[in-house]
């Protein structure tokens, strides 16, 4: 099929996700037919650098043939078996490497198949926890979460619940569970009185409310260090530590979301192990299979495990999972990405692209129009707004930026007038320059 009738039948059948179709349909969007290490190619054969990791999975490049072999050599012995019940080798052995990674005490794995989904087994894991730890008599029923303004942790129900991002929460409100809400405090470069004073505020406030709340609340949840999908809001250095003591000293369970920010991002294989932080449940998805396959994992900590233990009669089981849980191409492509990372040494290359990035940015701060550079790790966000404030919405400014880049050869996304830099963790520093050199030229397009 040549690019136009793809083109075509792409507007006449296909839905976008977290996508304005009435606008999509103009915009004659690349339609990626194939891919080669950190570019890829559309059907009227144009090239593109990769600057968002494909949403913010990539980790390697594209047709990394470790990876591709893996899932190969799977595919010549079987694709898909169910863990309902059963196992298969590439699940058991990736649950293993992962216990042996993470923050210590995780010991356990409950996969799943996308980032909401194994936000959603936590949530579900962290409720039951509570109602099953003790004997039923004196179990108490804790269902509240305390979560964070800007938080987001995917567009299921449940995991809008305890997201905070309007747009994608507000028409959908009244079918959410309610939460408590409280400020995550902001890193503050320029201004470190600031930021320890934030830091100390909101780690009152969420000392209040525990103590509000004592008995009723089953979990915390965070994103470690960073709020990815709120646009890169990067938090003040200890928190999450903070975090940690209070949600011990309260008896509450902490919940870190390392979806986003995991297998490297920022600077550590975990953020949590920046603050020396071993959560008591971790969720993790997005780069866990190098950007290749669909998959999650919910890792949690014996204590909790074992609360789900007793009679198979007594309804203590975990009644949760999904037809391609622990999907073993997925796992096979998971364990050969972790495999790589430690080979590859790719948590160096990070440290390069971090000062790669700051240092290449460091013009573009200047910008009368940027507003702020956020930057952790690899992960950037670019706040752009006006000289009287932030643009109307119906200016679509970061979208511009983002058409401007792709006119470039540079596929990025924005989250309203934040452009996210996103690259991969093992990219070869010369292709980050290029992309923050295209981003500098694209918004000097759009906002001359
Ligand atoms: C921190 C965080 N949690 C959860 C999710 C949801 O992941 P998924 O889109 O795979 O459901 C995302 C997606 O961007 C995320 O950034």
């Amino acid at each position: 099929m040549d690019a136009k009738r793809l083109r075509e039948l792409d507007n006449q059948t296909v839905w976008h996700p977290f996508t304005a179709m009435s606008a999509y349909r103009d915009e004659s969007a690349p339609v990626i037919v194939e891919a080669s290490g950190f570019h890829l190619f559309d059907a009227e054969g144009r090239r593109y650098l990769d600057g968002h990791s494909s949403l913010w999975c990539n980790i390697h490049g594209h047709r990394v043939p470790a990876i591709d072999n893996a899932i190969r050599d799977q595919l010549d012995r079987v694709a898909h078996t169910t863990l309902l019940g059963l196992s298969n080798v590439p699940s058991i052995e990736l649950a293993a490497e992962l216990v042996r990674l993470a923050p210590a005490g995780l010991n356990k794995v409950f996969y799943s198949d996308c980032g909401a989904a194994g936000v959603e087994v936590a949530l579900k894991i962290a409720y039951q926890y509570y109602r099953q730890r003790q004997s039923s008599s004196d179990a108490v029923a804790r269902n509240m979460f305390v979560c964070f303004d800007g938080a987001y942790h995917g567009d299921t129900i449940g995991t809008m619940s305890i997201g905070s991002i309007a747009r994608f929460r507000n028409p959908y409100s009244p079918l959410l569970f309610p939460a408590v809400w409280t400020s995550v405090p902001s890193a503050s470069l320029a201004d470190p009185i600031l930021e320890q004073q934030q830091l100390d505020l909101w780690s009152q406030e969420l000392e209040r409310l525990l103590e509000l709340h004592r008995d009723a609340i089953a979990g915390v949840v965070i994103e470690p260090l960073v709020q990815a999908a709120a646009g890169i809001r990067t938090q003040a250095a200890g928190f999450l530590h903070r975090v940690r003591e209070l949600t011990r000293r309260f008896d509450v369970l902490m919940i870190a979301d390392e979806i986003a920010v995991g297998f490297g991002r920022t600077g550590t294989l975990f953020a949590c192990e920046r603050e020396s932080v071993s959560p008591d449940l971790m969720i993790l998805s997005k780069g866990l299979t190098g950007g290749y396959m669909p998959l999650a994992a919910t890792l949690v900590t014996d204590e909790i495990y074992d609360a789900f233990l007793g009679d198979p009669w007594a309804g203590r089981t975990f009644y949760h999972g999904h037809t391609y849980t622990g999907n073993p191409l997925a796992c096979a492509a998971a364990l050969a990405s972790l495999n790589l990372i430690e080979c590859n040494r790719v948590l160096e290359n990070v440290q390069l692209l971090e000062a790669t990035l700051r240092n290449e940015l460091a013009a573009l701060d200047r910008h009368p129009n940027v507003k702020t550079i956020r930057q952790q790790g690899i992960m950037v966000g670019i706040e752009l707004e006006s000289e009287s404030g932030p643009y109307p919405p119906e200016s679509r400014c970061g979208h511009r930026v983002t058409l401007a880049c792709r006119q470039r050869g540079v596929i990025v996304r924005n989250i309203g007038d934040v452009i996210v830099l996103m690259p991969a963790p093992a990219m070869p520093q010369e292709l980050v320059i290029e992309l923050c050199q295209t981003v500098g030229m694209a918004i000097a397009d759009t906002v001359p």
